[in-house]
């Protein structure tokens, strides 16, 4: 599989309600981050972006014709006029899916481009997910975001040796291998 698979609503709109729940309060605790320059704040490693990584694994593995590894996931809120230049991602992150969640009303979709020369366009609704092989296909938004959208991005990894991104979570080990 090396073209993008849109998942129409991978949150249910009880699921999808939930983490907006749940972002909405870690943002107003104060524990995303800002990124400089990026209009972007950002909380890497956060337990329920785990958890939905977990869940995907199945899914992710489907596509990928093998089995796959959570290595990491992280929320992101893009702030009005953010942008995002075509780039691949990291090592951990052999399959990268970003998931839709929430927005500023109405400000959704703002595409995504894949690819490198002539670009695919995807338009995610909130609850839907986008999965690519993130270290091969170039992805970026180049249009500047109508509004806030709030982000999970979760990635998988073929080689188990990077399992969960070499982050010490025990309990992870227990019933999920
Ligand atoms: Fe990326």
């Amino acid at each position: 599989m090396n073209e993008p698979v849109l998942l129409k609503e991978w949150l249910s709109e009880e699921a999808r309600s939930l983490a907006e729940s749940y972002f909405r309060i870690v943002l107003a605790a104060g524990r995303l981050t800002p990124e400089p320059g990026m209009k972007s704040d950002a909380l890497y490693g956060d337990p329920l972006a785990d958890a939905l990584a977990i869940r995907g694994t199945s899914i992710v593995s489907d596509n990928a014709g093998r089995s796959v590894y959570p290595s990491y996931g992280y929320w992101r809120v893009y702030w009005p006029g953010a942008s995002l230049e075509l780039h691949r991602d990291r090592e951990a992150c052999d399959w990268t899916m970003s998931v839709a969640v929430a927005s500023q009303s109405n400000t959704l979709p703002w595409p995504l481009e894949v690819g490198s020369g002539p670009t695919t366009t995807i338009n995610l609704a909130p609850g839907d997910a986008v999965l690519l092989r993130g270290r091969e296909l170039a992805h970026g938004r180049l249009t500047p975001a109508p509004g806030w959208s709030a982000w999970l991005f979760l990635h998988w990894v073929e080689d188990r040796g990077s399992y969960l991104d070499g982050r010490p979570l025990p309990a992870f080990g227990r019933g999920t291998s």
